[in-house]
Order: C-alpha cells, then structure tokens, then sequence
C-alpha cells in the first residue's frame, strides 16, 4: 500500500482531520484503485473526515458520502473543495481584529468574565479563548466555503499535543473530559500555550496550501442521517447528477466502542454547540448502545444503499472484529445482498495508537474487513 506523498497538493490534503476511528490514508487510496474502475462512483453513508470520498475524488473517480458529524462534514468539505489560500488567510485576519476589537467590550475584560466552564480557562490562553469566540460566532461554516475551510483548520489545531495546536496538553483525535483534563493538567502543571492564534494558523496555512490545491473529480459529503438523505442521492441518481454506485465503502460506528459526539464535544463546541459534553453524549447514546437500535441502524443504512447500487457493485466494509458488531454486520450484509460472495479480512491492530497519549493502554481486538464482490 502507499499513501500519496505529503509533498503533493493531493497528499498534504489528503489526512486533513483528526478523526477518531478513520480510515488510514494509504487504506482508502488503495481500496478504491482496487474496487472501483476509472470514472465510477463511490458511496460512503457513514463518511467521517471523507477518507473515502477523497481517495475517490483524487483517483479518477468520483464520489458522495454523507455525515451526521458536522466535525466530519466540515473536514470533508474543507479537502474536497479548499477555498483559496488568500480567501482563507483575509477571513483569519478578519477574525483576528474582530477578536481584538470584542477584547475591548467590558464583558471580555478579563478572562474570568467568560461564560465559559473553568476547562476553558485552563485549556486555552484568554488570547486565543477570545479568537475561538470570535470565530464560533462569526464563521458561517454551513453556507461559506471560505469559512467552512478556516473553520476546519482551526478544528484540526483546537486540540493536540504540547506544542502542536491552540490548547493545552490534550489528545488530538478525541476530547478529554473536562474534569480529567483539568485534573492532569493541574496534577502535570502544563498551561494553556502563550501564542498570537492569527500569526500562528497563518504559517499552518502557508503548510497547507504551499504545494498547491490538489486537482480532485466531482465529489461531495451531505450533512446529515443517511437514513433520511437516501432519498434525495437516489432521486440525484435518476436526474443524472450522480450514477448508480460501483463501490460501496465505509465504515459504520463500532457497537459500544466510541460515541463521536461524547469524543468531538470541544470541536462540536466550536461549531456552536453546548460547552459541555454531558447533553450530546445522551442524545446519541441509543444507537450505539442498544443492540436492537445499532442492529436497525445497519439494516436501514445498508438496505438504502443497496437501492443506489450498481448491479456488479463491490462492497467494502470496515468493521470492529469484536463478536456483536462483526456478527450483526456480517448478518445484515449476507441477508441484504445473497447473490454476492463474501470474503472477510481480519486487520489485527498492529501499531500504537494516539490513544497512548492520555493514559489509555487497552488492548485492541482488531478490524476486520468484509468485501462482498459479485460472483
Ligand atoms: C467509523 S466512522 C467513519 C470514519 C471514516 N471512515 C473516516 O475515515 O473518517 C463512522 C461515522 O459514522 C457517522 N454516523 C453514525 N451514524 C450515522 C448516520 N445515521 N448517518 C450518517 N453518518 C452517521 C459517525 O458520525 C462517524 O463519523
């Protein structure tokens, strides 16, 4: 397998996101040469950052993913469509001086004004805690392409380890709890970096964008619960917007395993949700948790798609090899598409994951792959 050098426009975009549980970069490029001929199109219901849609995108195909993480979808758009370097470095100065001119509204005076939960204080300097501010209100991520590309930038640098992005001391795929994170960094005595937020995302930018905007086929991720976007791809499909899918690629959320609104809270908080992670973590629980709603879930996604499928379409699904995912996975798939011959794939973990970063040493049972190709 190789990945697309990270001196290429294609490969310097090509694992933008911190993402937790998203595919390997290398993976995903060399799935879709493998699986789906020139020209075709790909289909990703459970998209993520759009691994799979970029790698189809900058391969000579072309594809749609959807996504009900705005952390995901907002990283998706941001490399299948970079707004200009300039556009993005104008909109990063704006909000710059907006950030500087809300410093000198009374209710900004001091940092203990903000009001914001005692994890913002540690976690960010009151300088770039004023930025974050001014950017969460002003960036129109949803409808602007310029802002949903600074938007995913400053996503991607919220969080990371000590000398790597905008806060203190944190893991960068997943957000800390707020009363671990306070606790370790109180116990360590890390602090919050002292850097200008503008001059410093000014240079990430510069990286980004200095060996030019890669040249991608027409791709695109929607915002949204695949169970409810299947109609209007479909109805895309008969108007002659999309074709009728190749290859099917993806990888469902694990059962039990991560609950990606609880692990993105901080980005999702910059996207304009609650600054705490308790009332998201609930709202998604059910899926995730319940073995009859994560069974459902699976058999509407997957029998959805099967409608938008081509006839001698593959199917490429990434799985959690513990027994409950693998077995509901493998039983949704055989019974949706019993005329296809299923090959399934064990992935054992093999390296270190960013995990390691905060103390999490659990042992990993591994992924496995089940590709179902017509016979
Ligand atoms: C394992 S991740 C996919 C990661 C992806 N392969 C990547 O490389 O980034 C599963 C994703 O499914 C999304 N998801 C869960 N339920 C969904 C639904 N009903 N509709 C759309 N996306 C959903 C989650 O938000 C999560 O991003």
């Amino acid at each position: 397998m190789s990945a697309p050098s990270i001196g290429t426009p294609i490969g310097r975009w090509a694992g933008f996101g911190p993402y937790y549980a998203m595919f390997p970069v290398d993976f995903a490029f060399q799935v879709v040469r493998e699986h789906c001929p020139e020209g075709g199109w790909i289909f990703d219901p459970f998209a993520g950052r759009g691994s799979s849609i970029y790698a189809a995108a900058a391969q000579e195909r072309h594809g749609l993913g959807i996504e009900l993480n705005p952390v995901g979808w907002v990283y998706s758009q941001a490399k299948l469509n970079p707004a200009s370097q300039e556009s993005v470095l104008r909109r990063l100065k704006e909000i710059g001086i907006l950030a500087r001119m809300d410093d000198r509204r009374p209710h900004y005076a001091s940092p203990a004004s903000f009001p914001l939960p005692e994890f913002f204080h540690f976690c960010y300097t009151a300088r770039v805690l004023r930025f974050l501010l001014t950017a969460r209100t002003e960036l129109k991520w949803r409808i602007n392409q310029t802002d949903a590309t600074l938007m995913a930038i400053i996503l991607v640098y919220l969080h990371a380890k000590a000398g790597s992005g905008l806060s203190n001391q944190m893991r960068q795929s997943k957000s800390m709890s707020p009363p671990y994170a306070v606790e370790w960094w109180q116990k360590q005595g890390t602090l919050a970096p002292d850097i200008d937020p503008v001059e410093w995302l000014e240079e990430r930018i510069q990286w980004r964008y200095s060996p030019g905007l890669p040249q991608l086929q027409q791709a695109d991720v929607l915002l949204g619960d695949t169970t409810k976007r299947t109609n209007y791809v479909a109805r895309g499909i008969r108007e002659g917007q999309f074709s009728s899918f190749r290859l099917l690629f993806t990888s469902p959320p694990y059962f039990a395993v991560t609950n990606y609104e609880y692990d993105q809270w901080l980005r999702l908080w910059l996207l304009g949700a609650s600054p705490y992670p308790v009332a998201s973590e609930e709202r998604s629980r059910g899926r995730f948790q319940s073995k009859v709603a994560y069974h459902q879930l699976l058999q509407n996604v997957f029998s959805q798609s099967a409608s938008l499928l081509h006839e001698d379409a593959t199917i490429y699904v990434r799985t959690d090899a513990r027994s409950f995912t693998r077995e509901t996975t493998q039983t949704v798939l055989h019974d949706l598409f019993p005329h296809k011959q299923m090959l399934v794939k064990e992935q054992p973990y093999s390296k270190t994951t960013q995990t390691s970063l905060f103390g999490d040493k659990s042992d990993k049972p591994g992924e496995i792959d089940i590709i179902l190709q017509p016979c």
